[in-house]
């Protein structure tokens, strides 16, 4: 198929509209950093010409000339075609109001916990100094480096993935924001490889979809990494050990941040006795629990019991 643009089609806007309309007609799936096909379709237009993804000072009425045209068709024409989502094609993503590079050995970041790093986990940490905090399954780096960027005063962040493909891109990403000397990045089985050191937060966005998920998926998910994904019949492989273990990694008065998504209704049968606090998001996202550090060494044995 080679998708062709209109002979009557001649401004930005028009091609951005026209894009989200062959979009809708294929059928893609949206939900890796856009949630609609006319925002993929402007992302792409946007990184054709080069200009800011929101577009800031660009007359979108301008006339666009026969080769920039042509090169947005083909970009348009690989993401139809290729069901990939648009942050693999430009190999770029944004978090937190920060961009990471991306490749298809991470997953691409899209987790509700950006509001709550923006927000820098008010009302949560109160006047609490931070000096240290953990991420479990760091993959592109982007909750992390979100992480020390909202927290300049965190002497020591440390970031695991037991993928070393991923740990190759956070990499990459910790360079570009010069994290170098805060930033340490360890491959690690959830805790296994870490030295035994408390933090004042941990935080993670492991893998949790569930097996019934993991069969529904639309194609756009299935160029992600299934390590960043599956997670076991109910979406709950890594988060129970990671709960039986954390007590000994998280200082008093610290907390701890999990996003479980869809597998939260699995979690709290298996655990009713446990207060999970469920924060919610403004800007949309579910399935994010935090506990104290005094609430997970008091249920410290329910989660030994079940791992
Ligand atoms: C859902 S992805 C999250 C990536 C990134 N933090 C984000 O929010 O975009 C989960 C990550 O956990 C990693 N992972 C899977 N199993 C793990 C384990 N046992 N220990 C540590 N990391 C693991 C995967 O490689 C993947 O990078």
């Amino acid at each position: 198929m080679t998708l062709k643009i209109p002979v009557e089609i001649h401004t930005l806007r028009q091609i951005v509209e026209w894009g989200a309309e062959q979009f809708d007609q294929a059928g893609l799936y949206f939900g890796h950093g856009t949630e609609t096909a006319l925002d993929e379709s402007a992302w792409l237009v946007s990184h054709v010409l080069n200009v800011s993804p929101d577009y800031s000072g660009v007359d979108v009425e301008q006339r666009l000339d026969e080769s920039q045209k042509q090169a947005i068709a083909k970009l348009l024409q690989r993401r139809i075609e290729e069901k990939r989502p648009a942050a693999y094609l430009i190999n770029e993503a944004w978090f937190a109001g920060h961009a990471f590079y991306v490749d298809e050995r991470v997953l691409i970041p899209r987790s509700p916990l950006a509001e709550l790093i923006n927000e820098e986990f008010q009302p949560w940490i109160g006047q609490h100094q931070i000096e240290n905090i953990l991420e479990i399954g760091t993959g592109s780096g982007c909750i992390a480096i979100a992480c020390a960027l909202a927290f300049p005063e965190a002497k020591k962040l440390v970031a695991t993935d037991i993928s070393d493909e991923a740990l190759a891109v956070a990499a990459m990403n910790r360079s570009r924001y010069g994290l170098e000397d805060r930033l340490e990045l360890i491959q690690s089985d959830l805790f296994s490889s870490l030295a035994t050191q408390q933090y004042d937060i941990i935080i993670s966005n492991p893998p949790y979809v569930d097996a019934q998920d993991m069969a529904d998926l639309p194609d756009e998910f299935r160029h992600e990494p299934e390590l960043g994904l599956t997670a076991g019949q109910d979406g709950l492989d890594l988060v129970v050990p990671m709960l039986a273990q954390a007590s000994d990694y998280l200082k008093p008065g610290g907390i701890i941040v999990i996003e479980v998504g869809n597998s939260w209704e699995a979690l709290e049968q298996r655990f009713p006795e446990v207060p999970f606090t469920w924060l919610e998001f403004e800007y949309g996202g579910e399935g994010v629990f935090l506990l104290t550090a005094e609430v997970l060494s008091e249920f410290r044995n329910s989660f030994i019991s079940e791992s």
